[in-house]
């Protein structure tokens, strides 16, 4: 991984702290309030010209430079950088009209029109000329501008355009098919062709997974999401090698979107390529601050651990849910302080000024309708003062936890593919079952993509690792010999790469390591439930599983449904299987019994464990109030509700 770079800047170390800053939607007289009041909140950094591309070449070829070379020089002269987008996210009326061939096509073969935002194909050749071209006279116009820190190449890379199914995407599927297979006769075998008669006899025959009459292949769907992961990773690098190329010493990053549901993008694969990690993190009701959290934790792992930048989050309600709640008070800074303990180095916001006009009028803003006067615009002053407090925490990274959660993009994909014996799995939400079952135990846990190294990890779990490369396998299994403890759930090691069954019982190839087989999947219908011997109650799926070796520890049983007798969770030198969905209340005693096996053991006091969640960075502990109501710290002090401390290691 590069990622040793950070922004172009001198001065002390310090967090960064600001937003998307669009002074195109206000009169120029605004633009003086804007910077003394971002001086007041302490802003250091704001984005810029994300969405500019209309007013910054209003015309094919033609610029209007003049008012971002005075919004750079204001903002210079208050002492504000500015991380530049390359403003290519949403291309301009003029492109889209005069190039309708650079829309986007989705699966049913209708063409998404403009109007809206991101209304371009990734692997588009127009679109690509004319962002790059863009892209080129912003770096030559502002490359010695002492304003300048950093890149931000497009915006949300895949937001709303990641699966295109157009014919530049169809041709550019095919010679993305032909680097991975080489011949028409692996991607037969890959692809399974052999089934209802999908065999290719030339390459022209390949398609994106358009809408069909049943369902499309998997293998071919498969290779299309790793497909359009890369073509807008290509997007990234091309825009990249304009930036590098005329201004080296700058760094570049794009913002990406670990978060909720978004999953078209392979960020694991993604990381390596920008100078620094970026995130954007919406808080979703339903799954609430432990998915905060969880998205912050991984989204440190992607940055190896070391510090990262949160580019958006939102100051109160945003815009796009059924219903927008607003923050109530205390949940901004909470908020923003979770993304710092796991590594956040930089905390800002969509956007500076909440927009009177356009989509996301209804979302809030660091100074929102009412204006400076209000309850928000102290809250995030407050926050400002507070990061200018933690300006030692720079640079530190994160000191890791001795329990990983292993998180692989390729194993939501297949997971959740259609015609599988369950439609209700849901990847991510495992995932974070176990998150907050650790939470609940005050147990430190890092979110790591499957790839990292797990040296000096006592235990990993590894929920729904459903596509299982034997070389992944072999890496699994080394960990446990080497004395590592491996914890894996139902509908694991079932597949391999290309999407096909291990075969003579599942999880193929973990059987051997667990000492159990199994013949059939017991998937549970919407209101089902089985009970376990140690009164737990599993939904959602059971494994119908034999044990096949002397020494494999029962840690529960089911006790009712079609495997009552059977087991339903166990262990063996290490190797553990959970094989129905328990949710955070049910892994406790569970996880609280492995934990206790791998010598992993909280550092928090017992009255903090649960209501407190711990991060620890370097020399300093975050302590989190997970709840609305105070705590009292060991040292007598009191954490308010919905508060976080931050101690300096005595
Ligand atoms: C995304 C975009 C922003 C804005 C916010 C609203 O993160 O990057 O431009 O639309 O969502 O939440
Ligand atoms: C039908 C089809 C078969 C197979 C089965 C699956 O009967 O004719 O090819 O798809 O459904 O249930």
């Amino acid at each position: 991984m590069e990622q040793s770079r950070w922004l172009r800047r001198t001065g002390p170390a310090r967090l960064e702290y600001g937003a998307d800053y669009n002074p195109e939607q206000w009169p120029r007289a605004v633009w003086d309030d804007d910077v003394r009041a971002m001086r007041t909140a302490g802003v250091t950094i704001v984005t810029l010209g994300v969405f500019s591309w209309a007013l910054l070449e209003p015309a094919e070829g033609q610029y209007d430079f003049g008012w971002l070379d005075d919004a750079m020089d204001l903002l210079h002269r208050n002492g504000i950088a500015v991380d530049l987008a390359t403003a290519t996210a949403s291309p301009p009326p003029w492109l889209a009209t005069g190039h309708p061939e650079i829309l986007p096509v989705d699966a049913d073969g209708v063409t998404l029109g403009p109007g809206g935002r991101q209304h371009w194909r990734p692997t588009s050749p127009v679109f690509r000329t004319h962002a790059l071209r863009l892209t080129r006279a912003l770096a030559e116009r502002y490359r010695d501008h002492p304003a300048l820190v950093a890149w931000h190449v497009s915006n949300e890379l895949g937001c709303h355009n990641v699966h295109d199914y157009s014919d530049d995407a169809a041709a550019a599927f095919r010679s993305w098919l032909r680097t991975r297979y080489e011949t028409l006769d692996a991607l037969n075998a890959a692809w399974g062709t052999a089934f209802w008669s999908q065999h290719i006899s030339d390459w022209a025959q390949i398609l994106p997974p358009r809408r069909a009459a049943s369902f499309p292949n998997p293998t071919q769907q498969l290779d299309f999401r790793r497909f359009s992961s890369d073509a807008l990773k290509e997007h990234l690098r091309a825009e990249r090698s304009v930036l590098r190329e005329v201004t080296p010493d700058v760094p570049v990053t794009t913002n990406f979107m670990v978060m909720g549901d978004t999953r078209g993008m392979n960020y694991a694969d993604w990381a390596a390529e920008v100078d620094f990690v970026s995130n954007d993190h919406y808080v979703q009701p339903g799954p609430g601050r432990d998915e905060l959290s969880f998205s912050a934790n991984l989204t440190g792992g992607l940055a190896g651990g070391r510090p990262w930048f949160l580019m958006e989050h939102s100051t109160s309600a945003v815009n796009w849910q059924p219903v927008n709640r607003a923050k109530r008070p205390g949940e901004l800074a909470r908020d923003s302080l979770t993304h710092v303990a796991y590594g956040a180095d930089a905390v800002c916001f969509f956007q500076w000024r909440q927009s009177a006009a356009g989509a996301e009028k209804y979302h809030s803003g660091m100074i929102p309708h009412a204006g400076e006067d209000s309850a928000l615009f102290r809250a995030v002053t407050d926050l400002g003062r507070r990061l200018g407090d933690l300006a030692t925490l720079a640079g530190t990274p994160r000191t890791p936890a001795r329990a990983a959660i292993l998180f692989d993009w390729e194993s939501w994909w297949a997971t959740e593919a259609d015609s599988h014996p369950s439609s209700r799995l849901r990847y991510r939400q495992e995932a974070l079952d176990w998150y907050t079952a650790f939470l609940n135990l005050g147990v430190r846990v890092d979110v790591l993509p499957v790839a990292a190294a797990l040296d000096g990890y006592a235990l990993v779990v590894a929920p729904i690792l459903h596509m299982l490369p034997g070389a992944l396998a072999t890496r699994l299994t080394g960990f446990v010999a080497a004395g590592g403890h491996l914890v894996t759930t139902y509908f694991s090691g079932i597949v391999d790469e290309n999407d096909h069954v291990w075969l003579g019982g599942y999880p193929g190839p973990l059987r051997d390591l667990l000492g159990l087989r199994i013949e059939e999947f017991g998937p549970l219908l919407d209101d089902e439930a089985v009970t376990l011997d140690n009164g737990a109650t599993g939904t959602l799926w059971t494994d119908r599983i034999d044990v096949t070796a002397p020494d494999v520890e029962v840690l529960a049983r089911y006790t009712s449904g079609d495997q009552a007798g059977r087991p339903a969770v166990t262990w063996r030198r290490g190797a553990s299987y959970v094989s129905t969905r328990l949710g955070p209340a049910g892994l406790a005693p569970v996880l609280g019994d492995l934990l206790a096996r791998a010598g992993v053991t909280s550092e928090l006091p017992p009255g903090l464990r649960g209501r407190v969640e711990l991060a620890v960075r370097g020399g300093y502990r975050f302590l989190i109030n997970r709840t609305a109501s105070p705590v009292e710290l060991d040292d007598g002090t009191e954490l308010p509700g919905t508060g976080v401390v931050i101690v300096a290691a005595r």
